[in-house]
């Protein structure tokens, strides 16, 4: 095991960077076999500052190998979050057709004294490479959508758009989304807006993504908005909403009227979805951390990691979309799966059972009660309480007793409240993967997730279950498991 990934803190099968500061993941783009995440990274310090594009490959979104930073600050400014595409007719003409360049779209920010008083320091800008992605050529007609005096004009993400066959990108202005289209990557058209008075506004929008998808189970196809934004999530500071609608080529539509939330904890932000991923559903990763805290957590070396890949699937619920996420099936192959036990819990009885670590494991068991509760604790009387109350239909994440939290005020106060308005009658799943730093639980199949930093003082060792009802409460095919490490 690389020694890197023996710190305090470290996740054992999550992406974190080798060392400093990490946040969006970007340009994440599949390409001759193998899984690019770029991401936003700077290589001199631990919070963040002038920012770059971090590389990494994998074939399994798992096993990550590091690769040197892809991209620089030029004199346009730094690099910020974007996307990046096969160009495989080589429409941009940087490539040929027999070797198709990869092109980064990607959003230029000007250096602080440069912006003082200005609101266009954002542009958008591209490069290609070559190479697999090993090296990097920013075009010289750069940038290549300039900014008329928007103030947060970023996060360009670009995709084939079938039925046009034009590029479509999609950024966000503030308190909106953008759409442009484009024959060759460095000339682009703005073709609408979205959003100024749809979802939530109480922060900035950022990181949009727009991904086709089929209904599970139907022929339907819908388009899916992904925005995150920041502050403004339900539980505090930065979380991701969605919108499920029509996209025709030039505008995008939706008679959506509630907010929805990809995922209702603290820490999953600035996720987008693959282009070009062989997988039939998007796959999706998020940065596992909360800018109302992100400076603060108690990691020295590095700080922060990814969310697990999860794959989305869009379901109509009693007539509504929803929009479920859950791991990708792959990470089966890192788990050593136990046999399952079914635990019977007399109405109102505890019962704890002791493990050696279960900061390397998945808990998962299926059962039709809506009122009990399970604790993580250890030695060190640290404690991660997560609550389901059924009369509610809510979910509570408890951390504030979870281990080290008194390093920011925000992190430890409060609990973490997920409402369950859909969950439909009968057995459903319980499935939570642990690791040193985080929890990432999936309700009924990726339906209700909730994502969420913790620093345990020791590693968690027992699960204590509460049935909360004045009935037995049945936990069916209940099994522990413990999670490889994937740096071994
Ligand atoms: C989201 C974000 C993006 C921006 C990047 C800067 O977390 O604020 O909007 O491009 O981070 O690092």
């Amino acid at each position: 095991k690389t020694e890197h990934y023996q710190e305090p803190y470290r996740p054992q099968y999550h992406f974190s960077p080798k060392e400093k500061w990490m946040n969006d993941p970007n340009g994440m783009v599949y390409y001759k076999g193998v899984y690019h995440l770029f991401y936003q990274f700077y290589p001199e310090d631990i919070v963040w500052g002038p920012m770059h594009w971090g590389h990494a490959v994998s074939e399994d979104l798992l096993h990550w190998e590091h690769k040197p930073i892809a991209l620089y600050p030029d004199e346009h400014g730094l690099i910020f979050s974007g996307s990046a595409v096969v160009d495989e007719n080589n429409s941009s003409g940087f490539g040929t057709e027999e070797n198709p360049p990869l092109v980064a779209i990607y959003t230029y920010h000007l250096m602080e004294g440069e912006k003082a008083g200005r609101k266009d320091f954002q542009t958008q800008g591209i490069a290609y490479s070559l190479d697999n992605g090993d090296t990097w050529t920013k075009y010289a007609g750069n940038p290549v959508i300039g900014n008329e005096g928007i103030k947060d004009f970023r996060d360009p993400k670009v995709m084939w758009h079938k039925e046009s066959e034009k590029w479509i990108l999609t950024l966000v202005a503030g308190d909106h989304a953008r759409f442009y289209s484009s024959e060759n990557l460095k000339e682009w058209t703005l073709l609408s807006g979205f959003g100024k008075d749809k979802g939530a506004h109480g922060g900035v929008w950022e990181c949009p993504d727009l991904i086709p998808m089929t209904v599970e189970g139907t022929d339907e196809e819908k388009w899916v908005l992904l925005i995150s934004i920041n502050p403004g999530a339900p539980n505090g500071g930065s979380g991701t909403q969605y919108f499920v609608g029509d996209f025709d080529g030039n505008t995008f539509t939706t008679d959506q009227t509630e907010t929805k939330w990809i995922d209702l904890g603290t820490d999953n932000y600035a996720g987008v979805t693959y282009n070009n991923a062989p997988e039939t559903n998007p796959i999706f990763i998020g940065w596992m951390s909360n800018w109302t805290y992100a400076r603060d957590t108690p990691t020295e070396k590095w700080r922060s990691a990814m969310t697990m890949p999860r794959k989305l699937m869009l379901n109509k619920t009693e007539g509504d979309y929803q929009l479920f996420n859950y791991p990708i099936d792959g990470v089966d192959k890192i788990i050593s799966e136990k046999e399952g036990i079914d635990v019977g819990i007399a109405a109102n009885a505890t019962e704890t059972m002791s493990f050696k670590n279960l900061n390397q494991s998945e808990i998962r068991f299926t059962t039709s009660s809506r009122d009990f509760q399970l604790k993580l604790s250890n030695s060190a009387k640290d404690e991660l309480v997560l609550t389901i109350m059924g009369e509610d239909k809510t979910f509570i994440l408890d951390r504030s007793r979870s281990g080290k939290v008194d390093f920011q005020e925000d992190f430890g106060k409060g609990v973490q409240q997920m409402p369950l308005p859909l969950l439909p009658e009968g057995e459903y799943e319980v499935r939570m993967l642990v690791d040193w730093s985080s929890i990432e639980i999936f309700i009924n199949g990726g339906q209700y997730v909730m994502t969420s930093q913790i620093f345990p003082n020791g590693n968690y060792t027992d699960l204590t279950i509460k049935n909360l009802s004045g009935d037995k409460l049945q936990c069916n095919d209940f099994q522990v498991n413990e999670i490889k490490s994937v740096w071994e």
